[in-house]
């Protein structure tokens, strides 16, 4: 049995992450800015202030493995740049056998801001003195979900004209239990969905599981990230190791709504 602390163990992905390793019946610590976060009844949950050293090192303390998906969308610095230099500086402080990272296809590739602060983020990561591990993956069907329920609001639904490889959350969150409990192995092999599919096609889908009825436009954008997306950039074809369509995650969505 490992000890494992799960930074952001309370999103989308963390939570996926915290179910795997509590169901293989290790020890795991979940960090959250919150006093009463809501997770698995099984894991132990530490409040932290990524501000405060102290804090993470409360968390961090006998910790085999840490795995961060903890992240911050918009800020100052940006992004998980500043983040993870915390959560670094504290995992130095206390020592772990094993530091894993969940980042983006195409972070490299794509000039997205918020993708720069990952590849910067990996980037630390790589110098940081601490054994590591890094996973890319492509987007989750929730994020995909999230999206389509914005772009097909207005009577006219003008989608970007891309192909996404969406994947189960799920999924990668039992990768990385497995990799959180194994040596550190550096930059792993990438993981995509089963399927590329078109985002015009997948709105369809959507809005007819939905019941909405809507007219989609697919539309070409300009600019260098757009660019990036369209030469496929964010795919990983030869890595389409996830097995959960994304018609399948909808499917189920639409039976157990969360
Ligand atoms: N979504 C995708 O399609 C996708 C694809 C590939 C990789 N990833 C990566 O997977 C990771 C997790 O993504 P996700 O979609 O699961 O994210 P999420 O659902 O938004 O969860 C992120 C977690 O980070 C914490 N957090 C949010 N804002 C923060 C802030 N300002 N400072 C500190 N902590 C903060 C939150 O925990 P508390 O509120 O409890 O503190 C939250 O539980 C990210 O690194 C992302 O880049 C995502």
């Amino acid at each position: 049995m490992s000890t494992v602390v799960v930074t952001g163990g309370t999103g989308t992905l963390g939570r996926e992450v915290v179910r795997h390793l509590v169901e293989d019946g290790h020890d795991v610590v979940v960090t959250s800015r919150s006093a009463t976060p809501s997770v698995w009844d099984s894991a132990r949950t530490v409040q932290v202030d990524y501000r405060s050293p102290g804090t993470l090192r409360t968390a961090f303390e006998g910790a085999d493995a840490i795995v961060h998906c903890a992240t911050r969308v918009s800020g100052r610095r940006g992004g998980d740049v500043d983040l993870t230099g915390r959560v670094l500086d504290a995992a130095r402080h206390t020592g772990c056998g094993n530091l894993v990272y969940i980042s983006i296809v195409g972070v490299d590739r794509i000039p997205l801001r918020y993708y720069r602060t990952k590849i910067e983020a990996e980037r630390l990561i790589e110098d940081s003195g601490l054994p590591w591990t890094i996973l890319r993956t492509t987007q989750f069907h929730q994020l995909v979900i999230r999206l389509l329920n914005a772009l097909t609001r207005p009577p006219l639904a003008l989608v970007p004209d891309l192909s996404v490889q969406p994947i189960a959350a799920a999924e990668v969150g039992a990768r990385l239990a497995e990799l959180a409990t194994a040596r550190p192995a550096g930059r792993v092999p990438d993981m995509g969905g089963p399927e590329i599919l078109a985002v015009p096609d997948l709105a369809r889908r959507y809005l007819e599981a939905i019941g909405r009825h809507r007219l989609v436009r697919p539309i070409r954008l300009f600019g260098s990230v757009y660019k990036g997306f369209r030469a496929g950039h964010h795919l990983a074809p030869a890595n389409a190791s996830g097995t959960i369509t994304f018609q399948e995650y909808l499917n189920a969505r639409m039976r157990s709504p969360r």
